[in-house]
Order: structure tokens, then sequence, then C-alpha cells
């Protein structure tokens, strides 16, 4: 399974891409709100870091303003053009942009996927990727892991070429989960990254090989 990162924030983008473990990046207008910094400067500097799909959300409510919207900024990056996923959200106008943009060979993530039927709608519009928020059905005590098998399940069995983001993750056993039940993709916080990548056994066993060494030098 690949893993995206969830963030808008650089430093953290540059720490996961240094180790060479995300080959893509999600934003939405809150992350990137979150950093205080013109939309189009971010976007540019996460696409100079990672060189893969980058999501970048568009904040029109109307089909013709979202595609307008998000030709303008792609407009802006021209070097950057091949990276970047035009995500929209999930409703009428969300699916009519989806289409207009897939037959501009633009790529796009549908987000805000709450149930099954909304990601075979989106995919019958084209989207690259769709983004079911598991996270947030766990937070209002329905099954979010159930959701993405489910979309993965009928991706499969049709034959569907769109991309399952895990979105909303919250833990890293919602990623290993994803990963279990054939996920493509899961885009992941940085505060989770860094949970999958500690384990105290790993760090007693570092310092217990170098103490050890340490004596044997000695010697
Ligand atoms: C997906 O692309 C979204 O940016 C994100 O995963 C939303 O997660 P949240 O529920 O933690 O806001």
């Amino acid at each position: 399974m690949k893993l995206f990162i969830d963030t808008a924030n650089v430093a953290e983008i540059r720490r996961a891409a240094d180790m060479g473990v995300i080959c893509g990046v999600t934003t939405n207008p809150s992350l990137i709100a979150k950093e205080g910094r013109d939309f189009v400067e971010v976007v540019k500097e996460i696409a100079s870091i990672v060189d893969g799909p980058i999501s970048a959300e568009v904040i029109s409510l109307e089909a013709d303003k979202m595609v307008k919207e998000a030709q303008e900024f792609i407009a802006k990056m021209p070097e950057f053009e091949d990276n970047i996923v035009v995500k929209l959200p999930f409703c009428e106008e969300g699916l009519k942009a989806c289409k207009m943009l897939t037959d501009l060979g633009i790529d796009t993530n549908v987000t805000l996927i709450f149930s099954a039927a909304q990601a075979i709608l989106a995919a019958n519009a084209g989207a690259t990727f769709v983004s079911p928020f598991l996270g947030r059905l766990d937070d209002i005590g329905t099954d979010g892991i159930a959701l993405i098998e489910e979309i993965v399940e009928i991706f499969n069995e049709q034959l569907i070429d769109t991309e399952v983001i895990a979105a909303s993750i919250r833990n890293p056993i919602h990623v290993t989960t994803c990963a279990r039940i054939g996920c493509d993709i899961a885009t992941v916080p940085y505060g989770v990254i860094m949970q999958m990548l500690n384990h105290p056994l790993t760090t007693s066993g570092i310092e217990k090989f170098l103490k050890d060494w340490d004596g044997f030098e000695k010697k």
C-alpha cells in the first residue's frame, strides 16, 4: 500500500519525504488555513519536495467555478501541472466538475466520501482517486474500516481503475488494517507516521547494542 502524507506543513512533508516513506500529499482547506500561508506558494513548495500526486482542493461550490479555480491555480504552477490533483468535494456540482476535469485530462480526487454508493458515483464521473474518511465515521460510532473494505471489494470486483485513498486516518492500526484489506493508498497525518516509526523495543534494542559495543571497545 502506498502512503501519502495528509498535511500542508512543509517541514513535516520534508521529514517524511527524506525517510522515503511517502509518494504523495493530500491537503484540504483546513490544513492550508492552519499554515497561514498563500495557497499557491504552499502547494508549489510541497510539489517541489514530493514528486508525486499533490491534492489541492477547490473551495467553489459550482462546477464551472470549481473547474475555473482549478485551471487558474494549475496555470500558476505549470512546472508541477502533472503532479497536481484537483480535490473536489463530493456533491452533485463536484461530480460535474470531476467529469469536466477528467475530459480535460486533469486528475481528480473526490473527497468527503462516506458511503460506497458515493464512491461508485465518483468513479463513474472519472475520479482518479476517491477519499473515504474512515476516522470521521469512527468518531460518530460507525465502522470506518468497513467502508474502506466495501469500496475496495467493489472496485476490485468491477475492475474500476479509480484508486482508493483511505483518509481521516487516526492511528497506526487504521493504516495496517487498510493495507490488509487491499486499499491502494492511505493518507496519513505526520503524527501517525511518527507513531508508526516508534516502538519501545526498537529504541531499547538500539540502546543495548550501543552500550554492549561501548563495553567491547573498551576491553
Ligand atoms: C483527506 O484527504 C483529508 O485531508 C483528511 O484525511 C481529513 O482528515 P480529518 O478527519 O482528520 O480532518
